[in-house]
């Protein structure tokens, strides 16, 4: 059985990432090294609940640990006070402790809520992640981004706070929908472009027979993206420089994600590979980088199957001054000017702040006219 080990080595809260299949069915035995008591608390959702949740019960129970479970509703309107405020006050009524832990069953809404509430009960009880999608296997269940949204905006409040564990099974990744799975794939494409030519020429090459459920393909390429995710985490945890690069495509995507209600016209992930796609344009212009990066960049997520270009999203958007004006709310905003995170290749993105507000403005005309 393939199995890959990442270890994040942040001094004092070191962990590993698992990756392979068969995770689940051994999380107990994978789980119980760390436990003083045997004893966890399972936050999930009710869509993964139905799906995945008994498997991990079934391991627990066979390692002799005791669980309760909390299943919130599914979307990502459950990433609120409102359900966060319901998740810390199940794990105190279900008397978890400062070395018990709490597992995180889910995607990225789940995990950054069940983290967040990890982060402060008891003024933090440590955690495993169980990321049950591509994108939080490869992106939101690494690195100790925890926290919820707000009125105010999305990840508004929360903490670094990193897992104690994470067990990313490429099993359960059959159970998600195509455009589910591409979303996902959206962030693996990513790490390619902000670091990483070779891993982009490989994905060119494997990325449709990962798509169609290759095994080994599926394992190699979430473990790359672990591994970039972790050396960029290792160097930069709280983003004060580098780890900002993980935001390549994303001032573009919160803009999008916005203008569309945060609904499923457009998913995170489809945002983030729009946002990909702008950022090398942007950079072309710009003399930057070459012409055919972007047409690259364009035609392996044609390819692949994917929304590509702001016209592939479905319905009216807001004119180019509006979207500017959204990307002007991004949190990313440092002293009041936008950052962008551009590409001087394929594998070589920079964060720069110095970009003509014009260009952006001519780049959201010609994108938005199609
Ligand atoms: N998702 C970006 C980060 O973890 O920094």
């Amino acid at each position: 059985m393939i199995r890959n080990t990442v270890h994040v080595d942040l001094p004092g809260r070191a962990y590993d990432v698992l990756i392979g299949p068969g995770l689940l069915p051994q999380a107990g035995t994978l789980i119980a090294p760390l436990l003083r008591r045997p004893q966890v608390a399972i936050i999930t959702d009710e869509t993964v609940a139905a799906l995945h949740l008994s498997t991990l019960q079934a391991s627990l129970d066979a390692a002799g640990i005791k669980h309760s479970a909390l299943a919130l509703p599914s979307g990502e309107s459950t990433k609120g006070w409102p359900q966060f405020s319901r998740a810390v006050e199940w794990l105190l009524s279900e008397k978890v402790e400062r070395s018990g832990i709490v597992i995180a069953l889910g995607g990225g809404v789940i995990g950054d809520l069940a983290g967040f509430a990890a982060a402060v009960v008891r003024r933090g009880v440590r955690f495993v992640q169980i990321p049950t999608t591509l994108l939080a296997q490869v992106d939101s269940s690494v690195g100790g981004k925890t926290g919820i949204n707000t009125p105010q905006g999305k990840n508004l409040v929360g903490a670094f706070y990193q897992p104690s564990l994470v067990l990313a099974d490429i099993d359960l990744l059959s159970s998600l929908s195509t455009r589910d799975f591409l979303a996902g794939y959206g962030e693996v494409v990513k790490y390619g472009l902000l670091g990483d030519a070779d891993f982009f020429d490989w994905l060119e090459e494997n990325g449709p027979k990962l798509r169609d459920g290759d095994l080994a393909a599926r394992v190699h390429a979430v473990t790359r993206s672990v591994q970039m995710k972790a050396d960029i985490v290792m160097r930069d945890e709280t983003e004060q420089g580098d780890r900002a690069l993980l935001n390549l495509g994303h001032t573009f995507c919160h803009a999008l994600e916005n203008a569309t209600g945060y609904s499923d016209r457009l998913l995170h992930g489809e945002g983030v590979a729009i946002g990909c796609a702008l950022a090398f344009e942007l950079s072309s212009r710009l003399g930057l980088c070459s012409q055919e990066s972007p047409s690259r960049v364009r035609a392996h997520l044609r390819a692949m199957g994917m929304r590509t270009d702001i016209a592939d999203i479905p319905g009216e958007l807001p004119d180019a001054e509006a979207l500017l004006a959204l990307m002007g709310q991004d949190k990313k905003v440092l002293d009041g000017k936008l950052r962008f995170i551009l590409n001087r290749a394929i594998g070589q993105s920079f964060v720069t702040s110095d970009v003509p507000r014009e260009a952006v403005l001519t780049l959201l005309s010609d994108a938005l006219r199609g």
